[in-house]
């Protein structure tokens, strides 16, 4: 299904939300969304919506919900029907819900990598429009939503029909590679608009403390990297992989692990899918230069 859908939204729980300010407002350069519920939650976002990622206190740390807007009335029909097919039954969200998440409209799931799963209609616009000192040329958002997510589980086959069957997102390409001897990393990387992949799954060899592996904004300048890994930097958070450019995406970016575990990536210009896309194929390394842990410094 082409463009029915777009990366609304991600809420992930952690027990103190204000510790990711220094991550996502001082490093990223997303500013403040509306104040949600339940009391003590956080907001941020990347364009002019009402939020993007929402930070709400808990003890799960890690993602606990994930939103996809349908591109009006007809495609949320559709991909709840689609959902439902598929073996997946949705619950149309309340009234309370609905005005939380600042949509018209919500229907819920829980994804086998076991993460609410959220089909909404009409993600609100914020009072302001989104400016940010940090990340002056903004994000690319517009028609491909905020970013891309990747989750890693064990259920990995079952979630690969959840998402291609259920959502009707199509597959753009994977990656297989050995990351230790005998240990393999598969990666599915999957399209439901122009941007390369809105989501990716990660077969996980056993239960991982945390499903959520990455959010991803795209800045719509390449300098805005560059800064952003100068503040990454001077933050101390650790920089599990330096600036690098992704071999299938061909994203140049890099990856900053969050106080909460999770790795949060700042990148620009990925390569865009089509509607015809006939490139799904495997790639057997993730860079094509790159994306290195980086080297600490001496003492
Ligand atoms: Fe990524």
């Amino acid at each position: 299904m082409w463009n029915q859908l777009q990366l609304a939204y991600l809420g992930i729980e952690v027990p103190d939300p204000a510790s990711l300010t220094p991550c996502f407002g001082d490093v990223v350069g997303l500013v403040p969304g509306e104040p949600g519920s339940p009391a003590g939650s956080l907001a941020w976002r990347n364009d002019d919506r009402a939020q993007r990622v929402v930070l709400r206190p808990g003890a799960a740390n890690d993602a606990v919900y994930v939103g996809f807007e349908a591109a009006g009335e007809a495609a949320f029909e559709a991909v709840a029907a689609r959902l439902e097919t598929a073996g997946y039954p949705v619950e149309e969200g309340s009234a309370e819900l609905v005005a939380d998440r600042r949509v018209s409209r919500l229907a819920s799931t829980t994804a086998p990598w076991g993460v609410g799963v959220e089909l909404v209609d009409h993600l609100r616009s914020a009072s302001h429009p989104y400016s940010s000192a940090l990340m002056p040329g903004g994000f690319f958002t517009t028609g491909v939503g905020f970013g891309h997510v990747v989750f890693a589980t064990v259920a990995f086959e079952e979630s690969h029909h959840f998402a291609t069957d259920g959502l009707g997102f199509e597959q753009s390409d994977w990656l297989e590679i050995e990351i230790a001897e005998g240990v393999e990393l598969e990666v599915r990387f999957y399209h439901c608009n122009e941007r390369h992949h809105t989501l990716a799954l990660a077969k996980a060899p056993f239960e991982l403390p945390q499903t959520l592996h990455h959010v991803m904004f795209e800045a719509n300048k390449r300098d805005d990297v560059g800064a952003a890994f100068d503040r990454a930097w001077a933050s101390g958070l650790p920089i599990p992989n330096g600036l690098g450019r992704h071999d299938n995406d061909g994203m140049f970016s890099f990856y900053v692990a969050s106080p909460a575990g999770f790795l949060v990536e700042v990148g620009h210009g990925a390569k865009l899918v089509t509607e015809k896309w006939d490139e799904n194929r495997r790639y057997d390394r993730m860079s094509l230069w790159g994306h290195k842990p980086l080297r600490p410094t001496a003492p």
